[in-house]
């Protein structure tokens, strides 16, 4: 077994490289677990993993070797004391919420959220008896205003919020003393955003998206201090989301190239997001690197790096919005985000499709709202696919 050195001082990129190698032997690659079980060999040893925390060589569901070492890698790029790995984004959602909240419980949360995330908010977290108060993230102030006092359990922040990187002033929420404080980071992935270090208790990630990197792994992750992921340990062995080691091998996989890649994405990004906002055609442009995004000056404070995601309204509603995703031909009609491809999704058709007219005003999702994941192509190629897409709408 490669003994890990201490890589605090090092620099994320190299981190990215050197992290999660614990128990790779002489392999340079992680080793795929692909096992669902362990051989103990007393009773005395059984019993000490089935009681323990997070044994790795026990039962797939209690731990696994290669998804140790995919916690391990991220757990060191957020400043995390632990991490514990999900079998998606929503599976390390649903057992933050549900595994530290309970009956009589309140959580404060915005408008502004990923679809699954707001409808486990909006509809399965009452049929639980905890009530959720949901406020605008943007408005400075909010999430505290929101906070009972002795009642609220945990407020809950989606920054840069899915589609429309709306954004929330980390360290506004870090200060706020009391409620466990859980930020999804998804949008920004570790190189952009390191949550942790702005007073937030547990940061989430689907890192399916950026981290994994290629559209290739479904798997989600929590990090923050030890206590906190002993206490979803104890949950996740029973939710049973856990991250399967193919997901966890693919992810640690996309982690190495994950900073050269946001710098691709995030190039591109911009030289897309300018050009759109030239075009006659185009209502609205939201990069969080574009001086016309309402909290410009927040991103400069608190991202190292504006990222791959954007979004833009046509002007010409739905039917403008329809054109446009079904004539681009370089980029592609799909929902995910963080890939080498870059994706086009039509977000009120889709990743929030389960939202009321009134809620998807709230999130500032229009009909012809489009959410662009940018790629890794060249910026040049994806600007004339583009051009010509809006070009046909009428
Ligand atoms: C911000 C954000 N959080 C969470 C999720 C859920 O992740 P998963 O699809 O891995 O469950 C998504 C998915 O798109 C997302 O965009």
């Amino acid at each position: 077994m490669t003994e890990e050195r201490d890589t605090s001082n090092l620099h994320p990129e190299t981190r990215a490289i050197r992290a999660g190698r614990a128990d790779n032997d002489t392999a340079l690659a992680p080793i795929l677990w692909a096992t669902t079980t362990f051989v103990t060999p007393t009773v005395d040893e059984a019993r000490k993993m089935a009681t323990g925390v997070g044994p790795s060589r026990f039962y797939a569901r209690y731990g696994n070797p290669t998804v140790a070492g995919f916690e391990d890698a991220i757990a060191q790029l957020e400043g995390a004391e632990k991490a514990r790995a999900f079998a998606s984004g929503m599976g390390a959602i649903s057992a933050v919420v549900l595994g530290l909240c309970s009956k009589g419980d309140h959580i404060v949360t915005q408008n502004q959220l990923y679809g699954a995330t707001q409808l486990l908010f909006q509809a399965v977290c009452p049929r639980f008896g905890i009530d959720v108060t949901f406020v605008d993230g943007t408005e400075p102030g909010a999430f505290a205003a929101a906070v009972i006092p002795g009642r609220t359990t945990m407020i809950y922040a989606e920054t840069p919020a899915n589609p429309r990187l709306d954004l929330v002033d980390l360290a506004e929420i870090g200060a706020i003393m009391g409620p466990v404080k859980v930020v999804d980071s998804t949008f920004a992935t570790p190189f952009a955003q390191r949550p942790l270090e702005f007073g937030i208790d547990l940061v989430v990630h689907s890192a399916t998206k950026g981290i994994a990197g290629h559209n290739d792994a479904t798997i989600g992750v929590v990090a923050g201090a030890a206590d906190y992921i002993d206490w979803l340990y104890s949950f996740a062995v029973i939710q049973g989301a856990v991250a399967s080691p193919f997901d966890a091998m693919n992810a640690l996989r996309g982690l190495r190239t994950l900073g050269v890649r946001l710098e691709r994405q995030s190039k591109n990004a911009g030289e897309i997001a300018r050009f759109l906002e030239a075009n006659p055609k185009v209502a609205s442009v939201r990069w969080p690197g574009l001086e016309s995004h309402p909290q410009y000056e927040l991103a400069q404070r608190q991202l190292d790096i504006p990222g791959g995601q954007l979004a833009f309204e046509l002007l010409g509603g739905l039917d403008a919005g329809r054109t446009f995703v079904e004539a681009v031909q370089i980029a592609q009609l799909a929902t995910s985000l963080g890939g080498p491809e870059t994706l086009v999704t039509h977000p009120a058709s889709t990743t929030h499709v389960g939202l009321s007219p009134e809620e998807l005003e709230a999130a500032g999702i229009q009909p012809s709202t489009i959410r662009v994941s940018v790629g890794l192509e060249h910026a040049d190629d994806l600007i004339a696919d583009f051009a010509q897409a809006i070009d046909q709408i009428k």
